[in-house]
């Protein structure tokens, strides 16, 4: 006797689809319930802006957000001469001690470092913060810089500005500066390229990622080892993060997956998705204040417990990179932090 087409689907459907479905169903909800429940909300408790890549930050009480990161913040990057190769802490740590600071109400940045041969005097110049066009094509030339294998265009100051700051340096460098609006931005790349992400984003002059966001109930786990190994403490400041929250669990800021911060209005919500926990390399040995680097620490501790992700085996990390989803307003101190998704899937894409 022959079956109906219906009968025949019909048993297809039970022997073949059903148990496929129920498996990819309940594959789905374990992945879920894998990356546990969503943290309660916390709170931002310090900003920080570090207008020169690698040099002195500021603590701010409040920040404009961009879609390229803090508003400020790793805009301008020293480079070698003639190479426009980007230098950093990892190349001389005494660059910590350039210390700019921003006048709001002139809107321009005053930055200066110690003298060479001196105690007292200090080298020194000012820019605009926020320069115009007109004023970049006056004092400023378009190079191409080289920031982790990759050009992008930038403005280079002119010597008659910067020049004695070579003496700091110890060799001929420049000053270079991007604006947050480039037309030729700095696409991102690792798991912030458009692939991975899903959309176009770009930054400045940070390694990676727009924004780094550090908690700090795992700065405080760190130090109870740190005290406990070398009666050491040491300042968040050192990895550089833009936004400290509280936090909750130590390192459970590991499993992130998108945050959303609300105003105490309500009114201003900037989401933002964590493309990748941050790998760290030795410069949080580096005492921002008197630019020292310590021998073993924190890299010795981190390396012990916090060699986490998957994808980049021999660093340990520290704090979440992240990626704002479209343009923002004013981020300020004590606005909650809600996680809205958690994952155990972070990977890191290595290599720049
Ligand atoms: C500075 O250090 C970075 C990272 O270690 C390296 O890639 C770069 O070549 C160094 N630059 C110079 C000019 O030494």
């Amino acid at each position: 006797m022959a079956m109906s087409n219906a009968t025949q689907g019909a048993i297809i459907l039970t022997v073949f689809l059903l148990p496929i479905v129920t498996y990819l169903y309940l594959a789905r909800s374990q992945q879920k319930s894998s990356a546990g429940p969503l943290p309660p909300p916390t709170e931002i408790t310090n900003i920080f802006i570090h207008p020169i890549k690698s040099c002195h930050g500021l603590t701010v009480r409040s920040a404009r957000l961009l879609p390229t990161g803090l508003d400020l913040d790793r805009q301008w990057m020293w480079v070698t001469y003639p190479n426009y190769e980007f230098l950093t802490i990892r190349n001389l740590s005494k660059m910590t001690l350039i210390r700019p600071t921003y006048n709001a109400e002139t809107d321009t940045l005053a930055v200066t470092a110690p003298a060479p041969d001196s105690i007292d005097e200090k080298l020194h110049f000012e820019i605009p913060a926020h320069p115009s066009s007109e004023w970049l094509s006056a004092n400023t030339e378009v190079v191409n810089a080289n920031i982790w294998g990759h050009e992008t265009s930038a403005h280079a100051y002119s010597p008659s500005l910067t020049g004695p700051f070579n003496a700091f340096f110890g060799k001929e460098v420049r000053l270079v500066y991007k604006s947050p609006f480039s037309d030729s931005p700095r696409a991102l790349v690792s798991n912030g390229k458009k692939s991975v992400l899903g959309r176009d984003a770009s930054t400045i002059f940070p390694d990676l990622m727009p924004i780094l966001v550090g908690c700090e109930s795992s700065i405080d786990e760190l130090n109870t080892r740190l005290q406990a190994a070398e009666s050491l403490s040491i300042d968040v400041r050192r990895f550089r993060p833009n936004i400290l929250v509280k936090g909750d669990k130590p390192w459970d800021e590991d499993r992130w997956k998108t945050i959303r911060i609300t105003s105490k209005s309500g009114k201003d919500v900037f989401t933002s998705d964590v493309t990748q926990r941050c790998a760290r390399c030795q410069v949080p040995n580096v005492d921002p204040e008197t630019a020292e680097k310590h021998k073993r620490q924190p890299w010795d501790t981190l390396m012990k417990y916090r060699r986490v992700d998957e994808g980049i085996k021999y660093k340990p990390c520290f704090g979440m990179l992240c990626v704002p989803r479209g343009e923002g307003g004013m981020l300020e101190l004590g606005m909650k932090v809600e996680v809205t998704e958690v994952t155990d899937k972070h990977r890191i894409i290595s290599g720049f």
